[in-house]
């Protein structure tokens, strides 16, 4: 197995294991039996719900349920390019300032929930509102299960293994609504997956930037997820990953959680913390 191709690597990464173990019930920030803070990963949560937004500023103000916008119900058919690069929306919560004024406009949500691409947001009948402003989960709920069940699995995050799918073909996201863009193609000094190791020298972590540009523009990380130079990220540990900082700035969100070690760990041969 290939934990025994890095023994020096192992011990550290057990002992974080046993960590976890004992308190990956609540996630967040406990102390151990010495007092010592640490931190511990979230438990994934239901599978429908996980990559989930909900906005609820705006909404409520104006006397309407909040919105829940699903990652899952628009992954396979667009990359994130298609969002958080050409119709510009932020991958921070609530950071975008969507409003209904934007997308009646043909903004945001509005660039396909114009009742030809998707049911629209505009007031006319069949009124489609409580399809985004949610009284109840039950029906999209009921729409995952049928939706999962065509797509390979996975352990944690929605139980859909994103990148299998991408590769194989069961999911074919299209890269750009207007149709009059193509990706640069990924310049060949990136093919290689880099290898990590700025925090702890003995790292099994590889990058590969093949796999993110798949779906992902450069500006999604670059420069404020990750510095451009190879280890130049500083203080980049699993703590601040778990944080929602670094790979955990998408890998505690949307695409796969923290939780599921072995898939950026070779080494490490189980997953835990549902
Ligand atoms: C159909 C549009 C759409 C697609 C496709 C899309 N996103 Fe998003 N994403 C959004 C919206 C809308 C938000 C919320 C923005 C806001 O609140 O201002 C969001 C938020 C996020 C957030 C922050 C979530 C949080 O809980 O804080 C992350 C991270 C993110 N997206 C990553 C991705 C990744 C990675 C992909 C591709 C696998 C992707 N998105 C694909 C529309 C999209
Ligand atoms: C790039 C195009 C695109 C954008 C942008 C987009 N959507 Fe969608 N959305 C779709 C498509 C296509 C579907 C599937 C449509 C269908 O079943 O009619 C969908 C489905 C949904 C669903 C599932 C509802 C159900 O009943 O099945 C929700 C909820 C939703 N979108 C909310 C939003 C919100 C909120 C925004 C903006 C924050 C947004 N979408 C932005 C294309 C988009
Ligand atoms: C495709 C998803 C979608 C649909 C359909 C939709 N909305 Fe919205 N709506 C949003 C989003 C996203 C926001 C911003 C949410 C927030 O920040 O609370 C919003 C905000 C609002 C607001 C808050 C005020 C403002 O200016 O932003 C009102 C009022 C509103 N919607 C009314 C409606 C009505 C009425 C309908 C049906 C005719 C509707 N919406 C259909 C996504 C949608
Ligand atoms: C999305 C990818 C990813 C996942 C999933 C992941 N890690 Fe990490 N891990 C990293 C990265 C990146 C580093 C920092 C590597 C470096 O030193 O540059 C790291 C570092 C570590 C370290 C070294 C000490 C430290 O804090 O830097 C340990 C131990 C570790 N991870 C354990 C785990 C365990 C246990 C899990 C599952 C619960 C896990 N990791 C899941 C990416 C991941
Ligand atoms: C999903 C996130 C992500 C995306 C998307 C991404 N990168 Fe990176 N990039 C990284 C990470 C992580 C590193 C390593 C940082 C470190 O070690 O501190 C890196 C490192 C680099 C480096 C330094 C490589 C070396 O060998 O020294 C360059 C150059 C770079 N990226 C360019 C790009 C370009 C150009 C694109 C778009 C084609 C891109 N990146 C897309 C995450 C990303
Ligand atoms: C901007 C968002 C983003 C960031 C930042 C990011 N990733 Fe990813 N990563 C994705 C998406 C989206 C996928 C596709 C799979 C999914 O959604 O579950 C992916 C896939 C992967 C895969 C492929 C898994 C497989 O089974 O093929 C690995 C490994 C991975 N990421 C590791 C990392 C590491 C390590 C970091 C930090 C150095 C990182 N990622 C940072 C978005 C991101």
């Amino acid at each position: 197995m290939a934990t025994t191709r890095n023994p020096a690597g192992i011990f550290p990464l057990l002992c974080l294991l046993a960590f976890c173990l004992v308190t990956s019930v609540a996630g967040g920030v406990e102390r151990d039996e010495l007092g010592k803070v640490i931190r511990t990963i979230p438990p994934n949560g239901p599978p429908e719900r996980y990559g989930d937004v909900v906005l609820r500023k705006k909404s409520k103000k104006a006397g309407m349920p909040p919105v829940v916008f699903p990652h899952w119900a628009h992954r396979a058919r667009y990359t994130c390019r298609v969002c958080h690069f050409e119709l510009q929306f932020s991958a921070r919560r609530d950071d975008t300032g969507i409003t209904r004024s934007a997308y009646l406009a043909g903004r945001y949500c509005g660039a396909c929930h114009d009742g030809n691409t998707a049911f629209t947001v505009r007031d006319k009948e069949p009124r489609q509102c409580e399809r985004c402003h949610l009284k109840s989960r039950e029906s999209l709920d009921d729409r995952f299960a049928a939706f999962a069940a065509g797509l390979p699995g996975a352990d944690f995050g929605n139980g859909i293994d994103w990148a299998g799918a991408l590769n194989s073909g069961a999911i074919r996201p299209i890269n750009t609504l207007s149709g009059n863009y193509t990706p640069l193609p990924l310049p060949d000094n990136l093919k290689k997956p880099l290898k990590l190791g700025t925090t702890s020298p003995n790292s099994d972590v590889t990058f590969s930037h093949e796999e993110h540009y798949a779906e992902l523009d450069c500006s999604s990380c670059h420069p404020e997820v990750f510095n451009i130079k190879k280890k130049g990220t500083e203080a980049f540990s699993m703590d601040s990953n778990i944080f929602g900082r670094f790979c955990g700035t998408c890998h505690m969100r949307v695409a796969f959680p923290m939780n599921d070690c072995h898939r950026c760990h070779p080494g490490i041969s189980s997953s835990f913390g549902r």
